[in-house]
This record gives structure tokens, C-alpha cells and sequence, in this order.
């Protein structure tokens, strides 16, 4: 099974990469890894005019057409994410607009931090977002609020403990969900359209 995890900050001096490869490191031993940061892609900022145009990526610059490849050979994704003023950040929401079958059918867990929250509001609003693209989330998440006081210096966890304790939850979770859900679309591809 193969897991994407998405890097959702694109932020000069952001943390996202440092909660992105703690957690890479616990996903290794439940899937094969696709590590995508967002700050390593360019999208137009202009969606398409035809939203038909999103579910048919053929036309699209070579580029975007390989983003798109690494998107449809996931069986699962993990998306890391932080909390900007209670929600989360524009550039995931673009990967997302973007993107259409990709996202079909498929299992998706989260990663979150921020402050207070744990970038949990993130989360929430994400639900909704994946839901109208017919992928379903997981409920378990891993979420460090206060980051800064959880990572040192070096980037890495001061106490892992417990986060990996809850890495394990998801990813138990979420490697169900990936491989049940690849078995149903190979017997029945999945139609957004369908009852
Ligand atoms: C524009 C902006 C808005 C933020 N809003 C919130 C917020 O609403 N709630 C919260 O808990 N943290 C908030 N934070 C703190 C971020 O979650 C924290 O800085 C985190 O490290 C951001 O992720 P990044 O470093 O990967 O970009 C905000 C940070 C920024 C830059």
C-alpha cells in the first residue's frame, strides 16, 4: 500500500517538515512513502473555468500531470498540517481545488499543530473539504498543540512516547481503510456519480 503524505505549509521558516519526517519515520514500517511538500510544487493560481477540466488531467503541463500520477498511485494519504487563523493554510486547499478522482474512494489521515488547538480546527474544516470529494476520513489524528514546546531545537521529538504511541492508532486505522477500500475499487471502480 502506498501512503502520500502531504506537507500542507509553505511558510518561509516553517515547521511543517520537522512534524512531517517524525512522522514518516513511524509510517515506514505500514506502507511504502511518497513524501509531497507543497513548498516543492507550483499550480497555477487560477483554477480551471470548466470544472469538468479538474477531473481530466491530460492536458495539463507535464508537471502538473506527474503531481497528479503521485496523487492517483496513493492508496492512502496523511496530510500534515498546521492552523492558520483556525483554519488551514491556502496552499492545501489549492492541491486540493486542483484535484478531482485523485481523491476518490480513498482513506485520509491527519497530522496537526499549531497553537492551543493543536491544529485541530484544521482538521475539522478538512472533513468537510474531502468529504464532497468522496474520500473518507479517519477518524484518529495525531495533533501537537504547542509544538514548540514538544520538538527541540534539533527538530525532533523531546518526548516521542506518546506521539507514537497515537502514529500507531492512525496508522493501524488508516491501513485498513487502505487496503479494504483498494479492493473495492478493483472490484467495482468507484463512480462520484453513482448512488
Ligand atoms: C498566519 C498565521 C496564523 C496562525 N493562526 C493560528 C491559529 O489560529 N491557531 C493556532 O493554534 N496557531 C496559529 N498560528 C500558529 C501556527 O500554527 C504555528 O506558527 C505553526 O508553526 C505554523 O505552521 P508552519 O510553521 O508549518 O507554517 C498561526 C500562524 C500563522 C503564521
Amino acid at each position: 500500500m502506498k501512503l502520500v503524505i502531504i506537507v500542507g505549509s509553505v511558510r518561509e521558516g516553517r515547521f511543517g517538515p520537522s512534524v512531517a519526517s517524525w512522522f514518516a519515520a513511524q509510517a515506514g514500517e505500514h506502507f511504502d512513502l511518497d513524501v509531497l511538500d507543497l513548498a516543492e510544487i507550483s499550480l497555477p493560481s487560477a483554477l480551471p473555468s470548466n470544472a469538468m477540466a479538474l477531473r481530466d488531467v491530460t492536458g495539463r503541463p507535464a508537471e502538473m500531470r506527474a503531481l497528479a500520477a503521485r496523487l492517483d498511485a496513493a492508496d492512502a494519504f496523511v496530510v500534515v498540517t498546521p492552523e492558520y487563523n483556525h483554519s488551514f493554510p491556502a496552499s492545501l486547499k489549492h492541491l486540493i481545488d486542483w484535484h478531482f478522482t485523485q481523491w476518490q474512494a480513498k482513506p485520509i489521515g491527519f497530522v496537526s499543530y499549531g497553537g492551543h488547538g493543536g491544529g485541530l480546527r484544521s482538521v475539522e474544516q478538512l472533513r468537510l473539504v474531502f468529504a464532497e470529494l468522496h474520500a473518507a476520513t479517519v477518524r484518529e489524528t495525531v495533533s501537537f498543540d504547542r509544538h514548540w514546546e514538544k520538538f527541540g531545537a534539533d527538530g525532533l521529538l523531546i518526548d516521542a512516547t506518546g506521539p507514537n504511541a497515537a502514529a500507531k492508532v492512525l496508522l493501524d486505522h488508516l491501513a485498513w481503510w487502505a487496503q479494504a477500500l483498494a479492493e473495492a475499487r478493483a472490484v467495482r471502480p468507484y463512480e462520484a456519480g453513482a448512488a
